[in-house]
């Protein structure tokens, strides 16, 4: 399916999938967003999005992902956008129901650190896990065999401008890549990772079976709305 494009342009029911993701920015009031992006197929981006302006985006900006470096090493290539204050961080696949706009003005108060959104879910393996004592995280592992919750990282992460530093002192894992779940971890070390967990439906859309209930879910979500 991704020889000829990228997975984050397929068909997510009515929309290419990058749609959502930037949708549920712009719905918090994000008016400026660089995309990093990779493969063959980089430039169609451009040619999709093209200024933002169908979006109403201030600004958009776009770089370029060598091979599989990983989220983080995506994240650290937009150093120079973020010029030293708060980001958010969205996967290209990360579909939701609702808003993050509550979760995004809680992050606008918090004076430092870092801030991520959870959701319970059945198959938890397939994800970043948060292991939570009481009110907080203690420890994140990515994709665990013995999961130790049921409580999904989310691909919506959101970080103070320390999150460069933080990425220069990762050390690639196992599969080769800086893992985002080693940045919030850092971030728990520092004793400075908060967290809410997402209100209605999330799902990713990266295999064919979360893409396809993606797009089943958008599709209820929209005739619900009777936007048809
Ligand atoms: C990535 C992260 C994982 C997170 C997930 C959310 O995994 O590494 O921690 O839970 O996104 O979609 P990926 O699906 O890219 O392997």
């Amino acid at each position: 399916m991704t020889r000829i494009t990228n997975k984050h342009l397929l068909p997510l029911y009515d929309k290419p999938m990058i749609y959502y993701p930037i949708q549920t920015l712009v719905d918090a009031g994000i008016s400026d967003i660089m995309i990093v992006t990779g493969g063959n197929n980089a430039g169609d981006f451009l040619k999709l999005l093209g200024n933002g302006a169908d979006f109403g985006l201030k600004h958009i900006n776009y770089t370029y992902q060598k091979g599989e470096g990983g989220i983080a090493a995506a994240l650290a290539l937009t150093e120079h956008f973020a010029a030293g204050s708060k980001v958010v961080v969205i996967l290209g696949d990360n579909i939701i129901q609702g808003s993050i706009a509550s979760h995004v003005a809680a992050f606008a108060k918090q004076t430092k650190g870092a801030r991520l959104l959870l959701k319970e879910v059945h198959d938890p393996e397939r994800f970043g896990v948060a292991e939570i004592k009481g009110s907080k995280i203690v420890s994140i592992e990515e994709k665990p065999k013995k999961p130790k919750s049921s409580y999904a990282v989310t691909g919506i992460y959101m970080y103070d401008g320390k999150v460069f530093d933080i990425v220069k002192t990762l050390k690639p894992s196992r599969r080769g890549e800086l893992e985002i779940t080693d940045v919030n971890n850092a971030y728990i070390k520092r004793g400075q990772l908060q967290f809410d967990v997402l209100e209605g439906w999330w799902t990713d859309a990266g295999t064919f079976e979360s893409l396809y209930r993606a797009g089943n879910l958008v599709r209820e979500e929209i005739l619900s709305k009777g936007k048809f």
